[in-house]
């Protein structure tokens, strides 16, 4: 059985409940349109906390005035049998209303540094809804460990500092990204896009993978690495390129020379159609 709460009050008198039990509280942020990826942080969470919460909230503040935030998928009763296979022991499934009390008005968090480049140079306004959300999850949930995807690297990063910078007491677990059996990276958005187009979307794995093996094989100049991430993305028809970046993995910075004990991420996001994707691989251990 999974429990389903819709108010702040309700997750609050749950979790309380398994608190007093002793038992240690998980939480795994989500907008729901739930896939593998999703189902191993909730496995990997339930493997370290008691008591595992599952959020799942279409979050419209960090949609852009032109991006899916009504399309996006909703598909809230699958969500649910996922994560009670999963193990989850409380599903919050809140309003927009209870996640912004004030509406518009509502108060913001901004992570700066990070919030800016990539995927916030395509999507301002991205992050600030982003650490915003997830800090008011923090708040409402108040849990002892959250788990976010590798899928997202600027994301965790972001969450981290804000942690960090707000003395928020929690510890945040990154898990590797889940792919299908041929590389593609699990995501919510693969569900627009057509047999065709599914088969274009793995040119992003293919151009991080030809990266990786570049690197593997020598190369340490990071223009060259990065000039074969756009080859590789490019050559794929029907991809259009947003961007394709090597940076720093702590601090997202570009960097210039692979080794040195940096540890090197490519990231890129790409068009596919009107869906628009993301992906990253380490590049250096
Ligand atoms: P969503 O895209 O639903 O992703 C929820 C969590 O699942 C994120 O931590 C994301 O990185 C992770 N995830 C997605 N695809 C994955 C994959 N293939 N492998 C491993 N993990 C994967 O990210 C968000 O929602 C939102 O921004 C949110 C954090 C919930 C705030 O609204």
């Amino acid at each position: 059985m999974v429990e389903v709460a819709e108010s702040v009050a309700g997750v609050r008198a749950s979790v309380d409940r398994a608190r007093g039990e002793g038992r240690a509280v998980g939480l795994v942020p989500t907008m729901g349109a739930l896939h593998d990826g999703h189902v191993r942080l909730i496995e990997r969470c339930r493997e370290e906390a008691g008591f595992v919460v599952v959020s799942i909230f279409v979050n419209p503040t960090q949609f852009g005035p032109n991006e899916d935030y009504t399309r996006y998928p909703r598909t809230f009763e699958a969500d649910l049998a996922r994560c009670r296979g999963a193990g989850a022991a409380l599903v919050f499934a809140p309003t927009p209303e209870v996640i912004y009390p004030s509406g518009a008005t509502s108060t913001f968090v901004e992570v700066p540094g990070l919030s800016e480049v990539l995927e916030g140079a395509s999507r301002p306004g991205h992050f600030r809804g982003v650490a915003t959300v997830v800090l008011k999850l923090f708040e409402i949930v108040r849990p002892d460990l959250a788990i976010f995807g590798q899928k997202d690297y600027q994301q965790q990063l972001v969450i981290r500092r804000m942690v960090n910078d707000l003395h928020v007491p929690v510890r945040i677990v990154t898990e590797p990204t889940v792919r299908e059996a041929d590389g593609l990276a699990m995501s919510s958005r693969n569900r627009y896009l057509d047999p065709a187009q599914r088969q274009t979307a793995l040119g992003l794995f293919r151009a991080l993978a030809e990266a990786r093996r570049a690197v593997a094989g020598g190369e340490t100049s990071a223009d060259r690495v990065r000039q074969i991430l756009r080859e590789t993305l490019e050559s794929s028809e029907g991809v259009r390129l947003d961007y394709a970046e090597v940076a720093d993995g702590k601090t997202l910075e570009p960097i210039d020379r692979l080794g040195g004990g940096i540890r090197a991420v490519a990231l890129v996001a790409a068009w596919v159609g009107s869906t628009r994707l993301i992906d990253n691989l380490a590049l250096t251990e």
